[in-house]
C-alpha cells in the first residue's frame, strides 16, 4: 500500500471530468473544448457561467436568459444580514463569507435535491448571493451601510458597486470581468477536490461550497493574493521590494503569488493576462510605479528561484487599483469560482464514488493498555 504512498496527491489522477484540464506542457487551461485566456479575451463571465453549467457556450439571448435568472435571484433573507452583522469586526472576510453560505443552505427549499436541474438552479442563487454576503460581510465590518443590488448594471458592475459604493467605469468593469473569467475555473486545485469529496458523501451543494471556502482561505492557495498586496504595500518601492524579498528568501520564507503545484516551471497563462490588465490600469489609474514594482518583483523571482508568478501575484495589483479593499480579494476569487465549483459538484453528484482512501500507517503496533480501565 504504501507504494501508493503520494504526499499531497501530487500527480494523482483523482478524478475524470470534462469541465477542465491544465494542459502545461501547451501551456493552456482548457474549459470545455475552449482555451482559457481566448475566453478571457472574446466573451464575458456570463457566457462562462452558461458554459461551465449548460456545457456550451450560451447564444446571446440565452447570456440574457442567465442574467434575467441571476438577477432574479438578488437579495439576501433579512436573518442572513442579520447574522452578518452579528460577527465581531476582527473576523475574517472569508470566515464571514463561509458564515454566510452556510446559513444561506437553511433558507434553500432544494437543498437536498441533487437533480441536475435542482443543482443549477442552486449554483445560480448561489452565484447570485455570494457577492452580495461577501459585500454585506465588508460593509458590516467597516460599518457602512448596506447597499441593495442595482438590476439596470450588469451583474460585475453591480458586483464592484456593491462593494465600493462607485458604479465602475467601462474600463473598470471588463478588467474585472475578465478577472473573474481567469479565476472562475481551474481542473482540481484544493478547494474543488474539497467540494468533491464533500459531495461524494451526498451531501448537498451549499455545504461543499462552505468546505471549499475553507480551503480556499488559506495562504498557500487563494489566500495568496491579500498576502502579495501586503508585500507590495509594505514595500512600497521598486529598490525596497527587491531588497525586502531578498530577505523574505533568505529566512527561507515563500513569497506569495509564485510558484504552483502544476506549473512550477512554466508561467501561469492567467498570470500573464492579469499583467496585462494591470499595465493598463496602471496608466488609468496613474500609478506606473505599481506595475513596475511587480514587474521587477517578477525578475527577482525568476533570478533568484526559477520561479513564475501565479494568477494572485497580477491579479492583487488589479484589484488594489479597482478601489476594492484588500481583505475582499480572496472573498471575490471564491465568488468567481462558485461557478466552477458548482459544475464539479454536479458532475460529482451526476456520476459517483464515495472518496475514501487508505493511509500508510507509520504509527506503533501491538500495544495493551497495562490495567483494565475503570469507567
Ligand atoms: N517562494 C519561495 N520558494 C518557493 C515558492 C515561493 N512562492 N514556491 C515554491 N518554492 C520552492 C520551495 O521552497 C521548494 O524549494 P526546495 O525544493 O528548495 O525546498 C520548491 O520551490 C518546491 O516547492 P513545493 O512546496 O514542493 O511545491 P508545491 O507544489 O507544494 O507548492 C505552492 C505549490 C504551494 C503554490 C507554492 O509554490 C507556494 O507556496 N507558493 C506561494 C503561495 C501562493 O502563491 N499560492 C497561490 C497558488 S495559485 C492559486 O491558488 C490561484
Amino acid at each position: 500500500m504504501s507504494d501508493l504512498h503520494r504526499p499531497g496527491l501530487e500527480n494523482v489522477i483523482a478524478s475524470e471530468t470534462d469541465i477542465s484540464y491544465l494542459d502545461v506542457e501547451n501551456e493552456e487551461i482548457v474549459i470545455r473544448g475552449y482555451d482559457l485566456i481566448e475566453l478571457a479575451k472574446k466573451v464575458t463571465y456570463l457566457d462562462i457561467v452558461g458554459l461551465l453549467l449548460e456545457g456550451s457556450l450560451p447564444t446571446p439571448s440565452g447570456r440574457n436568459a442567465i442574467e434575467g435568472k441571476l438577477k432574479s435571484e438578488y437579495g439576501l433573507p433579512s436573518n442572513v444580514c442579520s447574522i452578518l452583522q452579528l460577527l465581531p469586526e476582527q473576523a475574517d472576510l472569508m470566515d464571514v463569507l463561509r458564515t454566510g453560505i452556510s446559513a444561506m443552505a437553511s433558507y434553500d427549499e432544494e437543498l437536498d435535491d441533487r437533480s441536475r436541474e435542482a443543482n443549477t438552479r442552486k449554483a445560480i442563487r448561489l452565484l447570485a448571493k455570494v457577492p452580495q454576503i461577501l459585500a454585506c460581510g465588508y460593509r458590516a465590518k467597516t460599518k457602512l451601510p448596506f447597499l441593495d443590488p442595482r438590476k439596470e448594471l450588469s451583474f460585475t458592475a453591480n458586483f464592484l458597486y456593491m462593494i465600493t459604493g462607485q458604479v465602475p467605469t467601462k474600463m473598470e468593469e471588463d478588467i474585472f470581468d475578465q478577472s473573474l473569467i481567469v479565476y472562475s475555473e481551474h481542473e482540481m486545485p484544493n478547494s474543488t477536490f474539497a467540494a468533491r469529496v464533500i459531495a461524494s458523501t451526498q451531501s448537498d451543494l451549499y455545504g461543499a461550497l462552505t468546505g471549499a471556502v475553507a480551503s480556499l482561505k488559506g495562504t498557500l492557495h487563494g489566500g495568496a493574493n491579500e498576502a502579495v498586496m501586503a508585500m507590495l504595500l509594505e514595500a512600497g518601492s521598486e529598490a525596497n521590494l527587491e531588497a525586502l524579498m531578498l530577505n523574505k528568501l533568505s529566512q527561507k520564507e515563500r513569497i506569495m503569488g509564485f510558484g504552483h503545484r502544476v506549473y512550477m516551471k512554466k508561467a501561469d497563462p492567467r498570470a500573464l493576462l492579469m499583467k496585462e490588465a494591470l499595465a493598463d490600469l496602471a496608466i488609468e489609474k496613474n500609478q506606473p510605479e505599481l506595475y513596475n514594482m511587480c514587474v521587477l518583483g517578477e525578475e527577482v523571482m525568476k533570478r533568484e528561484k526559477n520561479l513564475h508568478p501565479n494568477l494572485d501575484y497580477y491579479a492583487a495589483p488589479v484589484y488594489y487599483l479597482l478601489g476594492i479593499p484588500i481583505d475582499l480579494f480572496t472573498p471575490i476569487f471564491l465568488a468567481a469560482r462558485t461557478i466552477g465549483i458548482s459544475a464539479h459538484v454536479m458532475e460529482q453528484h451526476g456520476n459517483n464514488r464515495l472518496f475514501r482512501p487508505r493511509v500508510h500507517y507509520t504509527g506503533p503496533r501491538g500495544l495493551h493498555p497495562s490495567e483494565p480501565q475503570t469507567r
